[in-house]
């Protein structure tokens, strides 16, 4: 059985009270008991006090990015070992708005991703086609080149701290979410390219989360679908009513 996964990418929202105030409620009306595990994403300025508020609880906490150096003059950036200083060994990278606005390339990604890895963190790694590649028929392609260049280059073992999530840029903060079938078909893609470069033991174990428009009234059918192993959400993170809605569909 695959790792069922929620994670709540929370972008630039939430200054310091309101994350506390979000993750006090989180806290207390979690169920004792989910299928999936649970992570958010706050921003860089509250993740230290998030991971602390965190600690004992079912939430596990993630960074939204990380600079690819070990350190050094890179002004208003954060390093891996910084991260796990203050007890977060999750991040997200390649999400399609660094991609973007900050023009992360594959070969950028690929260099945080083994930062990320080197310290033994967990990456979520984010991907998926813009709305002109699916409306040329091309998003497979897309997608298979995001994945073979952002993150094939990493070894076997490294797997285990890998978790994909494929997002299709056109049902990002739009409210047109894939379809649960668009979803399954595309997820069923990546598990079989991963499949054909690393063999059934790494694709039938990795968790591949769907991205896009996921709301509490789509997320049951969405992860329903046999390849898709949770969620990772934006917009319904930021109220707690919706994320846990979301979290107890799985
Ligand atoms: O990283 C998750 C995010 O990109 C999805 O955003 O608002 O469409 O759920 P949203």
């Amino acid at each position: 059985m695959r790792k069922q996964i929620v994670a709540g990418n929370w972008k630039m929202h939430k200054n310091a009270s309101q994350t506390e105030e979000l993750l006090n409620e989180l806290i207390s009306k979690i169920p004792a008991k989910t299928n999936a595990q649970v992570i958010v994403a706050p921003t860089f300025i509250n993740l230290a006090a998030a991971a602390n508020k965190l600690k004992n609880t079912p939430i596990g906490v993630s960074a939204q990015n990380v600079h690819q150096a070990e350190g050094g003059a890179f002004t208003g950036e954060i390093s891996a070992d910084m991260l796990k200083s203050v007890g977060v060994n999750t991040v997200i990278l390649g999400h399609s708005e660094r991609r973007a606005i900050f023009n992360e390339t594959d070969a950028l990604i690929a260099n945080k991703v083994d930062t990320a890895l080197k310290h033994e963190m967990t990456v979520i790694f984010c991907f998926g086609e813009e709305l002109k590649d699916r409306q040329s028929d091309n998003h497979f392609n897309i997608v298979e080149n995001q994945l073979r260049d952002g993150l094939f280059h990493i070894s076997k073992e490294s797997w285990s701290k890998v978790v994909l999530a494929y997002e299709p840029v056109w049902a990002i903060g739009t409210g047109e979410t894939a379809s649960p079938e668009q979803a399954q078909e595309m997820h069923e893609f990546i598990r079989e390219t991963i499949r054909k470069a690393f063999g059934n033991d790494i694709a039938d174990v990795v968790s591949i989360l769907y991205g896009g428009s996921v709301k509490p009234e789509n997320a049951k059918e969405i992860f329903s679908k046999p390849d898709v192993d949770g969620g990772l959400i934006g917009g319904a993170a930021l109220k707690a009513e919706d994320f846990l809605a979301i979290v107890t569909a799985i």
